[in-house]
């Protein structure tokens, strides 16, 4: 019934690092995202989305992402993917040597609005260029459907609109569609209705999920989503992150807490556990926090 591998996708040092806040005004330094993501591969993380090329106005914590591409020094057992939301982002995920980009989209035309300030229609017109060319070049594009359980803005959202919306970027060419559950309201139940209407579009194979822990529900719903046939899984290291346009919505379900679930079932990750706990150590130490993670935690009262 569980699958006997899962891939990990760490978003931490994008998803995460892009809404948490400034400290006396200054972002977390290029060299310090640099020693995370190299700490993240050393730890066994295979897959980490390094950054993002959007508008620095609109998330300065993303402006040094160039230099962290430029920086790290890679493992060649590593993917490094950047988000990109245009031309213009991807053509400077390009310059850096991304190895692959991802774009993104909602199933919420508001959250659309205030997050890309387009519509769905139009955001998936604007990845059209991008699908095109990544594809002349053989660098893997990952599709993002935000709020697949709920929005802030309009509440809840019918499975079938995620449904329309993950299958539009499928069949443009995006390899695997990462389902968020943006602002964390969902429920096994809500989950499971909306990964069923999914996976009759897009094949559970292509999919992963990616939960936000706002409402305490992320890893019943990881869980859940097991069940139904999902292998790769978005996390943030120590739980980073919660998302401006999104009121009150908490971090990423912490990278932590699913390697330490997925050990319970014994599903391989490959991941040195002990190194991961560090990683999110280090990078709490550097924001001034203690990790969202409960298990980092407990493992730090030891
Ligand atoms: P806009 O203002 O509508 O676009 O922003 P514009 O084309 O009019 O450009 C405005 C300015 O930005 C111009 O500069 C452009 O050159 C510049 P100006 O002339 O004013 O000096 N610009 C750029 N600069 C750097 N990189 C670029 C870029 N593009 C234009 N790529 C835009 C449109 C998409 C750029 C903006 O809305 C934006 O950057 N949005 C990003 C928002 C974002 O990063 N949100 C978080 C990621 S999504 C997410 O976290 C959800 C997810 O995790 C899933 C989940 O949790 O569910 C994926
Ligand atoms: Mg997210």
């Amino acid at each position: 019934l569980l699958p006997s591998k899962v891939k990990i996708v760490e978003v931490g040092p994008r998803d995460g690092l892009q809404n948490e806040a400034l400290i006396n005004g200054r972002t977390i330094s290029a060299a310090d995202k640099v020693a995370l993501i190299e700490q993240l591969a050393d730890a066994g993380i295979s897959y980490i989305e390094s950054g993002s090329f959007v508008s620095p106005k609109w998330v300065p914590q993303m402006a040094t992402s160039t230099e962290v591409f430029n920086t790290i020094k890679r493992d060649n057992k590593v993917t490094y993917a950047a988000l990109t939301p245009n031309m213009t982002g991807y053509n400077a995920a390009i310059a850096v040597n991304a190895d692959e980009v991802a774009i993104f989209s909602s199933a919420s035309e508001s959250f659309s609005q205030k997050n890309i300030n387009c519509s769905v229609a139009e955001s998936i017109e604007r990845f059209a260029p991008i699908i095109a060319d990544a594809k002349k070049r053989n660098i893997k594009v990952r599709g993002y459907v935000s709020c697949v359980v709920g929005c802030p803005y309009e509440g809840a959202i019918a499975p079938e609109q995620v449904a329309l919306v993950a299958e539009k970027l499928f069949t443009m060419g995006c390899y695997e569609i990462s389902l968020g559950d943006t602002i964390g309201v969902g429920t096994p139940a809500s989950v499971i209705k909306m990964l069923q209407a999914v996976s009759a579009r897009v094949p559970s194979s292509q999919l992963a999920v990616h939960f936000h822990d706002t409402y305490g529900q992320a890893l019943t719903n990881i869980y859940a989503a097991l069940q139904c046939g999902i292998s790769v899984i978005d996390s943030a290291i120590a739980g980073l992150g919660g998302c401006p346009y999104a009121k009150g919505a908490s971090g990423n379900v912490a990278t932590e807490d699913v390697v330490y679930l997925l050990n319970g079932l014994g599903i391989t990750t490959n991941i040195n556990f002990n190194k991961l706990l560090q990683a999110g150590w280090f990078i709490s130490h550097k924001l001034g926090k203690a990790p969202v993670s409960k298990v980092s935690q407990a493992y730090l009262a030891q």
